[in-house]
């Protein structure tokens, strides 16, 4: 498909906006919102809420994937009974860049080969636009390819990208970290934690100050989207799906991602002191269901949609938080092994 150029109108590409499932692409304050109703008076506080929304007509027109578009935060302040909303794009350099241009300049989702060349050293191409938390006094926005954007919690003004006071070495950062309620800590990992495509996943803990007080590195066995995880007081627990990155077919200006049917799902396990256990056994009752949503349109994001291909995951698992057990309780069901993946990449 030809590249859009400025005064283009949007396509028939699938938005994932809250407004109609349509581009909004606007920014607004409305103050005094009616209130059907009453709110009590000593409620003080704010909602806030993140979307995707394009700013600009993206360069692959009807090809491109909702999830790139560009983070738009709202929020409903609420205090002495009255409520306002704000409504801001997070000025990422995405959307700075593009702003500047009236066009979108940065093309496929995840995939920094599909750019226009002016775009080529761009400091991050993420669109902040997944999730949307408070913790240690920050008001952060997040997506998974990139570290937190810190935002103003009253004006909604970006502040900056987040690096817990320069104690946080990953380039990515997971849109979906865990709180500990007891603690005050927040849990969280990147992964392709090394680069585009590359399988390591950093998995961290920032304390109630917003400083990162644990740290893993470790490798999953291959690289693949790993959207949310799984956190108690002792483990943290990783999916590992068959929905690969492959960095061959970002350079060929394809997608991030695509779906390997050949491989089983696994959970891995990781925190502190990761020892990763030798010997370990994968579960041999691992069943998959082929994917017809992926064979239909070959798409890894109605793959996503449609929900991963295996009904019974084999698990990692390893010593995960400074205070756990060096092995997992017995009787766990989740021993398995980091194992090669069945089949090479197709494609
Ligand atoms: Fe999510």
């Amino acid at each position: 498909m030809a590249h859009l150029t400025p005064g283009t109108l949007f396509g028939n590409q699938f938005a994932m906006s809250a407004w109609n499932n349509d581009h909004t692409r606007f920014e607004a304050d409305v103050y005094e919102l009616e209130v059907i109703g009453k709110l009590p008076k000593t409620l003080h506080g704010a909602f806030y809420r993140v979307q995707p929304d394009h700013a600009f007509p993206p360069m692959f027109g009807d090809e491109e994937v909702p999830l790139n578009g560009d983070g738009n935060v709202a929020s409903f302040y609420i205090k002495d009974g009255h409520v306002d909303f704000k409504n801001r794009f997070v000025r990422t350099p995405k959307f700075q860049t593009e702003r500047a241009a009236r066009q979108a300049l940065l093309g496929r989702y995840r995939n920094k080969f599909t750019d226009d060349p002016r775009v080529q050293n761009i400091l991050t191409r993420t669109t902040a636009n997944t999730h949307v938390i408070y913790h240690a006094n920050k008001l952060m926005v997040l997506k998974e390819d990139a570290r937190p954007f810190e935002l103003d919690a009253e004006t909604l003004d970006t502040l900056g990208i987040v690096d817990y006071q320069g104690t946080f070495r990953c380039p990515t950062h997971t849109a979906h970290p865990k709180a500990d309620s007891t603690t005050g800590e927040l849990v969280g990992f990147g992964y392709e934690a090394k680069g585009e495509a590359s399988p390591d996943i950093y998995s961290f803990t920032v304390d109630k100050h917003g400083r990162v007080t644990e740290e893993v590195w470790f490798k999953a066995p291959w690289a693949c989207m790993i959207h949310d995880f799984w956190v108690t007081d002792n483990y943290v627990v990783f999916p590992i799906n068959g929905l690969k990155a492959s960095l061959e077919q970002m350079k060929k200006g394809g997608e991030h991602f695509y779906y390997d049917d050949n491989l089983d799902y696994q959970l891995l396990g990781a925190r502190q002191n990761l020892r990763m256990p030798s010997g370990l056994r994968r579960r041999a009752d691992v069943t998959r269901t082929p994917s017809t949503a992926t064979k239909k349109t070959g798409s890894w994001f109605w793959t996503l949609m449609s929900g991963p291909t295996a009904t019974s995951p084999s698990f990692l698992i390893a010593k995960v938080r400074s205070s756990s057990p060096t092995q997992p309780p017995s009787g766990h069901q989740c021993s398995g092994t980091v194992s090669t993946p069945k089949a090479a990449p197709t494609r």
